[in-house]
């Protein structure tokens, strides 16, 4: 069976007022760059001619300015899940004008395939190859491709003619059996492979195959300054120092180190230290960090969901991919974040707080607990179930107007029970064994900022005598203090006394 060549426009003519709708890939990697373009354009004209037009859309995570940005800006998103991390899709669902459900990803492929959230009507797939049996090799990420093609009702295919070397090889794809069926999922180290290099779609669900040639646009990360530097410093002599005490065996863990600046930094911090062995990854991402570390022969296996690496890094690749064949493979989100294999493998967990509270409970979403920033993403199904979990963060903000250290966290995302070690610029807070009392203690001592250390145990004079000591009236002073004047530091307790 051939597949015709479509327009993107006719594509999008597929897609209907309404209908659930699932594209490849994970981060901006791997998914559609042209299709979900024209039906930006489809939702523009429709609406000025007064016609109603928004489908709900599931992402593997994040996406880019070709879906997010675009879809978003033509108001064409109804209901979105899970992961975004656009400027304007962060607007539009602080502002009301798109409903967001943020699941933890490796939850995402089951929901649809438990019927959570309805019947998938299309999926759109950028693929790099395929033949005419409707095999195809997926593109820079995978994301929760094996469980849509499934699913959909019909498929629209991407052909992606930028890449101009294969990536055959570096996918693993892989669908679990869902309960009462399921079995164990046969990952024992990070690189045992359990699944297909090429991913078959049903030809009778493709209804044509656009060609595209557009990148990944993933921008360079903003270089290391001395507070990031600092971090990453701080959690890798940790790091070393639990070897040196046996808590963590000679030969290392696989790390798992999350999205941003921070976590990348973390990783650079890791490469540089003399007391971490080199290392294998099981993460969701990897950024062009993880690069550097390879060459450098600092970590010698990652497993991931996608290669997010800015557009530069992604042609370094490409140019010299036979030195990374045996040292990458991208797996569906349900397994890359999978809390069996994360479990079984002894994950170290390096995840970045927007904010931390003195008793080790995180917010990783919401800015004054409201105002959402990207998503939970996989920061929950790696901190619960690592072998230690690691929350990162620079201990201040906007020039020191804000504490990223609070008494109360604003939102809780992940709890006292989970979040192990805190890591600042400042130093580290090792949590575990530790009563709320005694937690409080390390927090303030090692990662508070200097600016807000009497603010805190200011705090801990007007909290009760309890096993978590608050004071409710307070607990959130320092944020209302931000709010009306700008500068937590200018919170004042006596009200409160
Ligand atoms: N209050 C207000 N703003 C805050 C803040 C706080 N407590 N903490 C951070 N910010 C702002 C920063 O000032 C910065 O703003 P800017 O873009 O205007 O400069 C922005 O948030 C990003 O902060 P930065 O320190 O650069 O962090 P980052 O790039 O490392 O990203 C997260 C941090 C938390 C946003 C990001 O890691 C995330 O989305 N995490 C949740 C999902 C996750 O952990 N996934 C990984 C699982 S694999």
């Amino acid at each position: 069976m051939s597949f015709p060549f479509i327009s993107a426009e006719e594509a999008a003519s597929h897609i209907k007022n309404g209908d659930n709708v699932a594209t490849s890939g994970f981060t901006a990697s791997g998914t559609p760059k042209v299709v979900t373009v024209a039906l930006a354009e489809k939702a523009r004209r429709l609406h000025e001619q007064g016609e109603p037009f928004k489908i709900n859309l599931y992402s593997g995570a994040s996406t880019n300015d070709y879906v997010d940005g675009a879809l978003t800006r033509a108001e064409a998103i109804n209901q979105r899940m899970p992961y975004q991390g656009t400027h304007v899709t962060r607007a539009a669902v602080n502002e009301g004008g798109m409903n967001y459900y943020d699941p933890h990803l490796s939850h995402v492929s089951q929901d649809m395939r438990y019927g959570f959230v309805g019947d998938l009507d299309v999926a759109i797939i950028e693929v790099t190859e395929m033949n005419p049996s409707g095999d195809v090799i997926l593109g820079a990420g995978l994301g929760q491709s094996p469980t849509i093609v499934q699913m959909a009702k019909k498929v629209i295919i991407e052909y992606s003619s930028y890449y101009q070397t294969s990536f055959r090889g570096f996918h693993d794809n892989y669908v679990p059996l869902d309960p009462p069926h399921r079995r164990e999922i046969p990952i024992y180290k990070p690189s045992d492979r359990i699944g297909d290099t090429v991913l078959h779609i049903d030809p009778k669900k493709i209804v044509g195959v656009v060609p595209s040639n557009e990148s990944e646009s993933i921008r360079s990360f903003t270089q290391l300054n001395d507070t990031t530097r600092a971090i990453g410093y701080n959690v890798a002599d940790f790091l070393a120092s639990e070897i040196k005490a046996r808590r963590i065996p000679p030969e290392f863990l696989p790390i798992q180190s999350g999205v941003g600046n921070v976590a990348n930094a973390a990783l650079y911090g890791l490469a540089e230290h003399p007391g971490i062995p080199r290392f294998e990854m099981f993460t969701e991402v990897v950024q062009d960090a993880v690069m550097t570390l390879m060459e450098e022969g600092k970590c010698s296996f990652a497993s991931t969901c996608a290669l997010a690496f800015s557009d530069d890094a992604m042609l370094k690749f490409m140019d010299e991919i036979d030195f990374y064949r045996d040292k990458l493979l991208m797996r569906p989100s349900e397994i890359s974040n999978h809390p069996e294999i994360v479990r079984r493998l002894g994950l170290l967990a390096m995840n970045t707080a927007l904010e931390c509270d003195i008793f080790g409970f995180i917010n990783s979403t919401h800015i004054n607990g409201t105002y959402m920033m990207n998503g939970i993403g996989g920061s929950g199904d790696f901190c619960r179930n690592a072998f230690l979990s690691i929350f990162l963060c620079p201990s201040i903000q906007k020039g020191g107007r804000i504490s990223a250290i609070v008494p109360m966290v604003s939102h809780v995302d992940h709890t006292d029970h989970c979040a192990r070690v805190i890591v600042t610029e400042q130093g580290v807070a090792d949590l575990r064994g530790k009563d709320p009392r005694q937690r409080a203690y390390h927090i303030i001592e090692n990662c508070v900022h200097p600016d807000y250390k009497e603010i805190m145990w200011d705090y801990l004079k007007i909290a009760s005598k309890a096993h978590m000591p608050h004071n409710l009236r307070a607990a959130f002073a320092l944020h209302q203090t931000y709010q009306e004047s700008g500068d937590m530091r200018l919170v004042d307790f006596s009200r409160f006394i």
